[in-house]
């Protein structure tokens, strides 16, 4: 899977952040919501996405989003109403799978993948997100520098 979306980044930091969150969209049915939720410095601000109208801002010590990226690490969520300070942009939300994306060590933010069954992520989810956010980068060396532009 993850081959293909390598063929549709053009290196464009925008643009692949977007055709990011719709390829996996439409390639993964139990995908309710997908998109990216980047630092500006103050606070964790919403990118490119797929899915429902989300909320536009997230505070660091807020959410299932902001420990994801205050931990910089990966957090897998099987009932989202069991996670204390859960944001529930989407009632119909359940479980949820909320990726650091890391550059040289730095959390610029963090990639948000919803789901209205519980428990729909695993490892293996995991690996395949996470290889996806490497290929992501790879072509946007300059995502490093995201906090200028936002
Ligand atoms: N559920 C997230 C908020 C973002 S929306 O789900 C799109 C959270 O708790 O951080």
């Amino acid at each position: 899977m993850n081959t293909e979306l390598a063929s549709l980044l053009t290196g464009h930091w925008l643009s692949d952040l977007a055709n990011f969150s719709a390829f996996y969209f439409q390639r993964v049915p139990k995908i309710s919501w997908i998109g990216f939720y980047l630092d500006d410095g103050v606070s964790l601000k919403l990118g490119p996405f797929q899915g429902k109208i989300a909320c536009t801002e997230i505070a660091y010590s807020r959410g299932v989003c902001g420990a994801a990226f205050s931990k910089k690490e990966c957090l897998i969520v099987d009932d989202v109403h069991e996670f204390p300070g859960h944001i529930a942009c989407d009632p119909e939300s359940r479980s949820e799978i909320v990726l650091p994306v890391m550059i040289d060590g730095d959390c610029v933010g963090v990639l948000d993948v919803d789901s209205t069954a519980p428990a729909s992520f695993t490892s293996e989810d995991q690996s395949i997100f996470e290889e996806g956010l490497r290929l992501l980068l790879e072509r946007n060396p300059t995502l490093a520098e995201i906090k200028k532009r936002l």
